[in-house]
C-alpha cells in the first residue's frame, strides 16, 4: 500500500511517518509538504526510512497535489485545516482515499448565544455522495480528540440505551525545564484559532450555540497522574459530530482543555488588538496577515530543544453520562502518555504522538480491509469494539472507570 502524508515535516506528520513505517502492510510512504529540509528530517527519523520518498507540493496548488497523489491508496492530510478542502479534492480527483485529524473551523462563526443550524464540519460531509460514487472513504477527524475520543463515546454510548451528556476533557500537566516563552506543543495556528478566533462551540439543550472565547470554564479530576486541572470551553471538531452522530437523546455536549493561566492571559492580549485575525492588513506597505506574524515569532511545535526538555504527562479522555434501564452512570474512558517516554520511542512529546498512533492505527485497519466502509464519515460512525481492540494490540492504552449517579 502507498500512503502519501502531507504536511509530513509537521509535529504529528513526523511521527506518523515514523510509526507507519514500522508497520509491514506499507510499500511506499511518501512524505510531502512544502520545505525539503523538514521532510528530511523527518525522513531521516523513520525507523524504516528505506520506504521513505520526499515529494515537494503545496496545498494551496490543487493540479500539483492531484498529480503527487496519483497511485496512492491513501492521502493522510496533516497540514493545517485552512486546505482541507482543497486537499480533499486533489485526492478525490486523483482517485485516492483521505484521512484527517481537523476541520477548517473558520469558515463558518456564528454569534455567540444563537441557534447555530449548519456547522464547518457539514461542508466535508456534504461530499459523502461524492465519494461513494468513486467507491472512496474520506475518513474525518482521526487524531486523539478528535478522534480516539469519539470511538470511546462510541464504545461507551453503545452500551447505554440514553445518553444525557457528553464531555471531552484535554489535560497536559507539564514543564518545559529553562524555558519562560509562548510555546505551543502543537500547531500554533491552530491552538490560536480554536481558542482565540473563533466563538466556543457548545450543544446545549439539543442543539448548538456558540460563546465568546475563554469565558466558560470548569474544574476537571483528570485520571493521575494528571489531576485536577482548569479546563476552557474551546471551538472543537468532536461537538461538531458526536451529539448527532450518537444520539440517543444526548442534550447536552463539551469539549474543553487545558490552558495556563499565562497562556490564557497573553492570548486574550493579542485577541484584544486583533492579532489573531487571519485577514491580511497593511502594515506599511506591506500586506501581512497578523497571525502569520505570531506564529512566525513562536518556536515550532517540532524544536527538539523544546521537545526534549518536556517532562509531565497528558490525559484525553471521554465521560458520557446516561443511562442501562433505569440506571443512570458515567462511563468515562482516556489515554494519558508521558511526554519523556515518547520523546525516547518517537524524538517527539506526547503531544504529536498522541494524535498520530491512532490516526495511523485506523490507517492500517484501512490497509488490512478492516475498514470497509466508503463516502466521508467521522470515527464514530464505525463499529469501536475492533479499534478498541486495535488500539490494545499497538499499544494505544486505554484505561476505563464507571461511576453510577443518583
Ligand atoms: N485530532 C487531534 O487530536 C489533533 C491534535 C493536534 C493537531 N491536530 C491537527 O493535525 C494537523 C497537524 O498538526 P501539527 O501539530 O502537526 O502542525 P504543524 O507541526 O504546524 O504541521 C503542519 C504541517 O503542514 C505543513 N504545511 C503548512 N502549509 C502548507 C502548505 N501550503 N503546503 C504543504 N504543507 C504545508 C507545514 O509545513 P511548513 O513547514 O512548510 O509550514 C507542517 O509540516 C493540524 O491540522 C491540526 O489541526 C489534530
Amino acid at each position: 500500500m502507498k500512503i502519501v502524508i502531507v504536511g509530513a515535516g509537521g509535529g504529528v506528520g513526523s511521527v506518523m511517518a515514523d510509526w507507519l513505517s514500522r508497520q509491514k502492510d506499507f510499500d511506499q510512504i511518501v512524505l510531502a509538504g512544502r520545505k525539503k529540509d523538514t521532510l528530511k528530517k523527518a525522513l531521516d527519523n523513520m525507523k524504516g526510512k528505506e520506504r521513505g520518498k520526499i515529494a515537494i507540493v503545496d496545498a494551496n496548488n490543487i493540479a500539483d497535489m492531484k498529480k503527487c497523489f496519483k497511485g496512492a491508496d491513501m492521502v493522510v492530510n496533516s497540514t493545517l485545516p485552512r486546505y482541507f478542502l482543497k486537499i480533499m479534492k486533489a485526492s478525490l480527483g486523483a482517485g485516492a482515499n483521505y484521512i484527517d485529524m481537523a476541520t477548517d473551523l473558520a469558515v463558518i462563526n456564528d454569534t455567540p448565544f444563537q441557534k447555530v443550524k449548519r456547522v464547518p464540519l457539514d461542508l466535508q460531509l456534504d461530499q459523502d455522495k461524492q465519494w461513494k460514487k468513486e467507491d472512496l472513504a474520506a475518513m474525518l477527524c482521526w487524531g486523539v480528540d478528535p478522534g480516539a475520543v469519539n470511538v470511546f463515546t462510541r464504545y461507551i454510548a453503545d452500551g447505554m440505551n440514553k445518553v444525557d451528556e457528553i464531555k471531552i476533557r484535554d489535560g497536559d500537566k507539564s514543564i518545559i525545564e529553562g524555558f519562560d516563552g509562548f510555546y505551543s506543543p502543537w500547531s500554533p495556528d491552530t491552538l490560536i484559532e480554536e481558542v482565540a478566533y473563533m466563538n466556543s462551540l457548545i450543544w446545549t439543550d439539543g442543539h448548538w450555540e456558540r460563546r465568546p472565547p475563554l469565558t466558560v470554564s470548569e474544574e476537571w479530576e483528570f485520571p493521575k497522574p494528571v489531576g485536577k486541572m482548569k479546563v476552557w470551553l474551546v471551538d472543537h471538531e468532536e461537538t461538531q459530530s458526536l451529539p448527532r452522530f450518537i444520539g440517543k437523546g444526548c442534550k447536552e455536549m463539551s469539549f474543553m482543555i487545558h490552558l495556563d493561566d499565562e497562556w490564557i492571559e497573553v492570548t486574550r492580549a493579542l485577541k484584544k488588538v486583533g492579532l489573531v485575525d487571519c485577514k491580511p492588513v497593511n502594515a506599511r506597505g506591506v500586506k501581512v496577515v497578523p497571525r502569520d506574524v505570531i506564529t512566525a515569532c513562536m518556536l515550532s511545535p517540532v524544536d527538539p530543544k523544546m521537545q526534549s526538555k518536556t517532562k509531565g504527562n497528558i490525559s484525553v479522555g471521554a465521560a458520557v453520562i446516561g443511562y442501562k434501564g433505569d440506571k443512570k452512570y458515567m462511563h468515562y474512558i482516556w489515554n494519558t502518555m508521558s511526554h519523556q517516554q515518547c520523546w525516547r520511542s518517537y524524538k517527539a512529546t506526547a503531544t504529536p504522538t498522541q494524535v498520530a498512533i491512532p490516526t495511523a492505527i485506523a490507517v492500517t485497519l484501512y490497509a488490512q480491509g478492516k475498514i470497509k466502509e466508503r463516502g466521508v464519515f467521522p470515527p464514530e460512525a464505525l463499529d469501536p469494539k475492533p479499534i478498541m481492540r486495535a488500539f490494545t494490540k499497538y499499544g494505544f492504552k486505554w484505561e476505563q472507570m464507571k461511576k453510577r449517579i443518583e
